[in-house]
């Protein structure tokens, strides 16, 4: 690809339609995705920035049978709320489609139909696991089991989710169904399968080689493990009612792998975007001088580096992506961000407690983002960056600018006089940023190009303050007009460098700077370009109205950010209590990071006051039943030598009644009682879980301790 591509075809991964989006999704892939196609719109390219909802695939249909709808109800209510959260946060895709929609069920089936038609598949009838109760095939998320790369006992029927290997059903160790948690049987069934061995060489001259030096080491390095692991044949239909139906004949009640409807799904959002703007879709999928590029979470590397392009190779017609800048993932307070067990901060609930705070949740999550390594999201550091970078560098610069603007002049641009050196050295550092910031941008550094952004604001910041205009405006009238001249050079110069990070903050800037009356509008280019004295400056030599100051961010407060922090504890206490051992609804964008045989690390020091206060004690099992409509809770009597009480615990899904009756265990006696579904719980049984995952009692062990004996 030459320097100078023609046009841009930018996709970012299409989110499962299985549950809202988190923090998680924002900063792996929307985020930096929104932030190259509003960067490349900046220097005038030709941008399809696409995406949509990815409806099909076992997850929705687990969802649904959970919720007890329909899988379309299900792909219905969360593909509005997807779309929403992503207008919401500024992510400016020209194209958010979905993949049930008719243009995509046609895309795909003709797709499969030419590659069905010119060869390129292999069929073959094959044993493929079953499960008898449930009367279906278990591809994917259906089965878990050991995976037999790294031993991930928790590895997906078509992916490991923890080496990232992908994997075909059979080849799990020890394979269950997430239907019934029985052991599935074999079955014969027929299939089709997508030869990737036969497009070994095409891989490795087209990664190993043509693109070693620019994709990134995560992305090179899990696409070259695969490759010198050897290929091999992959089914792309499955035994399903949920999907595209399998357009050829002897295919009745087969799907589509969602893995192979999904990625089409680009092309049918750009189809149908094309339709919509009288554009020619082609040109955006199959004009070589086209950059197309695909932003995408670690655990979507093969989907888009092997599968997908192989099955644009197979086809014939299609470019290939240029590159791959898939992000590792995303940690929230420490602990891996899950949708099964609530811990994730979700886009629209931050919207109710941080309103109009989008960019704020953007710039932490990019000074953040796990480039090249997971990272944590903490509160304290997303008030630490609002309030010591957001509002005491750049809004702070931009308040003073404006207010001592309005105040000596009016709110007139003033006529410079002379350019002293430091002015002279200070806007030419200026004009050095756009192209500092575009090269980070362009390598796929984002966080870098945010740095260098705040490194505006700071150099406004700094120039002020040496300046001290303040100051000279009692001794200096017309050396207070080039310094306040200077200023919102610089000021206007950050309204349209943080245009792709800040949206919202960028477009109240440039209001606030009243950009819309001026005659030439400020670019990325001619900021670049600037050239005091004489030359042409962003907002013109002087004259120019602008607006009025208005706050560009706000101080957040501690009790905003105890307020995040407690309803994290109240999760936390919440999975305890029903503990959540089922983990296949666990399945979207950046959740299935689970490792079997995690140890948590140490929490903070307390004092032995803080233990004494635990009243922790023996105590027997005396009854158990089943807590009616709830599939994880037993209600517990429990003697605890002091009272009998009842406790309710969410190891149904471990323990039958029966069989824990008698059983001594260690209850934490005076935790506040908590109402569960009707029912007051007074205490906890504590637990712990063995090396499979599964649930053990703490008990006593040693002989002849009493009930109500105490633990100390
Ligand atoms: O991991 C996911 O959330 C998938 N739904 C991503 C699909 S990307 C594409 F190829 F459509
Ligand atoms: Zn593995």
């Amino acid at each position: 690809m030459d320097q100078d591509p023609k046009r841009y075809t930018i996709t970012a991964a299409l989110p499962y339609t299985n549950g809202p989006v988190h923090i998680g999704h924002l900063a792996g892939v929307y985020v930096p995705a929104d932030i190259y196609a509003r960067f490349q719109r900046l220097q005038n390219k030709d941008v399809a920035f696409i995406c949509g909802s990815d409806e099909h695939g076992v997850p929705i249909t687990i969802k649904a049978k959970k919720e007890g709808v329909t899988p379309q109800q299900v792909v219905d209510k969360y593909h509005g709320i997807i779309k929403k959260s992503f207008e919401d946060f500024g992510i400016s895709f020209d194209n958010y489609s979905r993949t049930s929609a008719e243009i995509h069920h046609k895309t795909a089936s003709e797709f499969f139909k030419k590659l069905y038609e010119g060869g390129k598949f292999t069929e073959a009838v094959t044993e493929q696991l079953y499960d008898e109760e449930a009367n279906q095939f278990l591809a994917d998320r259906y089965i878990t089991g050991t995976c037999p790369k790294c031993g991930n006992e928790e590895a997906y029927g078509d992916q490991c989710e923890k080496c990232g290997s992908s994997l075909n059903a059979t080849e799990l160790i020890n394979p269950k169904s997430t239907i019934s948690g029985n052991k599935p049987i074999l079955k014969e069934t027929k299939h089709w399968f997508l030869p990737l061995n036969e497009y070994e060489d095409f891989l490795k001259q087209w990664i190993l080689v043509d693109h070693k030096k620019d994709w990134k080491t995560n992305v090179y390095g899990q696409c070259k493990s695969w490759i010198d692991d050897g290929l091999r044949p992959r089914a792309v239909t499955r035994d399903l009612d949920w999907g595209i139906p399998v357009p050829v004949e002897g295919a009745e009640g087969k799907v589509l792998y969602v893995w192979f409807d999904a990625p089409i799904g680009y092309i049918s959002s750009t189809k149908e975007w094309a339709a919509r703007e009288g554009k020619n879709w082609e040109d955006y999928w199959k004009d070589e001088k086209t950059k197309m590029l695909h932003f995408i979470g670690k655990d979507n590397i093969v989907f888009h580096c092997i599968i997908f392009p192989a099955m644009l190779k197979a086809e014939g017609s299609y470019i290939l992506p240029e590159n791959v800048p898939a992000n590792e993932f995303l940690n929230l307070e420490g602990n891996k961000i899950s949708t099964s067990k609530n811990w994730a901060v979700w886009l629209h609930e931050y919207l109710e407690d941080f309103p109009n705070q989008q960019d704020v949740l953007r710039y932490t999550l990019t000074a953040n983002a796990p480039e090249t390594k997971d990272n944590d999201f903490t509160w304290a550091d997303f008030q630490a960056r609002n309030n010591n970078e957001l509002v005491a560098i750049f809004g702070n610069f931009i308040n003073r600018v404006l207010v001592l603007t309005d105040k000596y002049y009016g709110g007139i641009v003033p006529e410079p006089a002379t350019f002293s050196e430091i002015d002279e050295q200070t806007l030419n550092e200026l004009k050095a940023y756009p192209e500092v910031i575009a090269s980070s941008i362009e390598r796929y550094r984002f966080r870098e190009a945010q740095a260098e952004l705040m490194n505006v604001a700071r150099l406004g910041n700094k120039y002020l303050a040496d300046e001290e205009p303040w100051k000279t405006i009692k001794t200096d009238e017309e050396r207070t007009k080039t310094v306040m001249y200077v200023a919102l050079q610089i000021a206007s110069a950050l309204a349209v460098l943080s245009e792709p990070f800040l949206p919202f903050t960028s477009e109240k800037l440039k209001n606030m700077l009243n950009f819309q009356a001026l005659k030439i509008q400020p670019t990325w280019q001619n900021i670049a370009t600037l050239s005091p004295p004489s030359g042409e400056m962003p907002l013109g030599r002087g004259g120019h109205k602008i607006g009025k100051a208005e706050l560009l961010f706000s101080k957040i407060e501690d009790e905003q950010i105890e307020a995040q922090l407690e309803k994290l504890k109240q999760t936390k206490m919440d999975n305890k209590v029903e503990k959540v051992t089922d983990k296949s609804s666990d399945v979207s964008q950046n959740d299935g990071q689970t490792a079997s045989a995690e140890i948590a690390s140490q929490k903070p020091t307390i004092q032995y006051d803080d233990f004494a206060k635990l009243d922790m004690r023996v105590g027997t099992i005396l009854e158990a039943e089943k807590m009616p409509k709830a599939d994880k809770l037993l209600v517990l009597k429990i003697d605890t030598g002091i009272d009998v009480r009842t406790i309710v615990s969410g190891i149904a899904e471990s323990f039958k009644p029966e069989e824990i009756i008698g059983k001594k265990v260690t209850v934490l006696a005076n935790l506040a009682p908590r109402t569960l579904r009707g029912v007051e719980s007074q205490g906890m049984i504590l637990m712990t879980e063995n090396a499979n995952g599964k649930l053990v009692f703490m008990n006593p062990g040693e002989e002849g301790v009493a009930n109500g004996a105490t633990i100390n």
